[in-house]
């Protein structure tokens, strides 16, 4: 593990989950953690900075760019800063089939923001993704690891106004 003068650092508790992640791996091969870790630093500031994917760059003696090619492929990192809930919504063929479109264009008039947005009062993000795994339920969105599916209009707006509260 390599020491950064960076002012980005893991709280105590979080490196120590760091370095309990990085030890289920073979010596040399600490790269093959980068996703966890990658979440444990989401955990902590909430978005990746350019700053803090360096750091776990550092952590995990591999170069900066090996951290960016990950972090902006996959969409459940977020690489602005975001809002107190982020909505996955899932754009992929099953769930517009299922209604999704006009499901998503109520959520977005709703919260008055299009995909890559966050609300003026800081409580919703809206982030569009491909299939969640929940074909048969469709439409589908995410929020953390929190699944709400069969979405009607009616269901959007009870989930929005439980979630402003
Ligand atoms: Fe939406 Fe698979 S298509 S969850």
């Amino acid at each position: 593990m390599t020491e950064t003068p960076n002012l980005v650092a893991f709280t105590p508790e979080r490196l120590e989950k760091v370095k309990e992640i990085i030890a289920r791996y073979p010596e040399g091969r600490q790269k093959s953690a980068l996703l966890p870790v990658l979440h444990v630093a989401q955990e902590q500031w909430g978005w990746l900075s350019s700053e803090v994917m360096d750091y776990v760059a550092g952590i995990l003696s591999i170069e900066p760019v090996e951290v960016y090619e990950v972090a902006t492929f996959y969409t459940m990192y977020h690489l602005d800063p975001v809002g107190k809930h982020v909505i996955e919504y899932c754009r992929t063929g099953p769930c517009c089939l299922m209604g999704g479109e006009d499901v998503y264009g109520h959520l977005k008039k709703k919260l008055g923001i299009d995909a890559g947005q966050t609300t003026t009062d800081g409580l919703f993000t809206l982030k569009e993704v491909e299939c969640l795994a929940a074909c048969g339920w469709g439409p589908v969105f995410q929020i953390r690891e929190q699944f709400y599916m069969n979405l009607t209009n009616d269901k959007v707006d009870e989930i929005i106004e439980e979630l402003s509260k």
